[in-house]
């Protein structure tokens, strides 16, 4: 399992300590939460704070946008590199063209689903994607609980399999020590954590014991 502490739970007073921190103590990606106060009830950071973060980090940016104009902000963020942007299905009237458009500036393009809208709508995207981003929680805000989305992690892992092998799963609020092995178990690749990791003193051993 591939770990992307949700940076939402860090300090945002001593953010590069924080962004340096979880770098030194294994996380495999730094997972940026974009909300824009319209898609979600919250609203985070934008591109002054994320290049400051892309300085610092010594592991790839999977920013995970939830916000109403995704185009404009794939624009925004495009030239910090991050490894992954993903965008949610539910806001995005042309996800192909939008898909294409993060692979021209050379990003791994992924999509994200809510804990109630069906795999369905990605069926024929898929295999135009690097990831599929589930979420456990609905989006706004760290520190909920788990919502059971084992079902359609299943459907989406035989998705991957029939027409995108390389596809990876990736699952999002709500994670933790308690539920990373049945995540495992389901096909998921990269576990999102937020307010596990950061709310342990010990972030190294918070983001080993997610590495099942
Ligand atoms: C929620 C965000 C998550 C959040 C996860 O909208 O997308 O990335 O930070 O936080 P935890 O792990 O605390 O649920
Ligand atoms: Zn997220």
């Amino acid at each position: 399992m591939l770990v992307a502490p949700s940076i939402l739970s860090a300090d945002f007073g001593k953010l590069n300590e924080e962004i340096k921190d979880i770098c030194e103590s294994g996380a495999d990606l730094i997972h940026v939460d974009v909300m824009d106060g319209h898609f979600v009830p919250n609203m985070t950071i934008g591109p002054v704070v994320v290049e400051s973060i892309a300085k610092v980090a010594t592991k790839p940016l999977d920013i995970h946008l939830m916000v109403e104009n995704n185009t404009f902000f794939v624009d925004l963020f495009a030239k910090f590199k991050p490894k992954y942007i993903s965008f949610h299905i539910e806001e995005e009237k042309h996800p192909h063209r939008l898909i294409q458009k993060i692979k021209e500036y050379g990003i791994s393009p992924a999509i994200v689903l809510n804990p109630g809208t069906t795999p369905k709508l990605i069926e024929y995207l898929i295999q135009d994607l690097d990831m599929v981003l589930l979420m456990s929680v609905n989006p706004g805000f760290g520190g909920q609980k788990f919502i059971d989305i084992y079902e359609k992690i299943s459907e989406v892992k035989e998705l991957c399999i029939a027409k995108n092998p390389n596809c990876l799963i990736e699952v999002d609020g709500g994670v933790n020590d308690t539920n990373i092995k049945d995540l495992k178990v389901a096909g998921v690749d990269i576990a999102v954590s937020g307010s596990y990791i950061f709310k342990q003193s010990d972030r190294k051993a918070a983001i080993e014991s997610l590495k099942v």
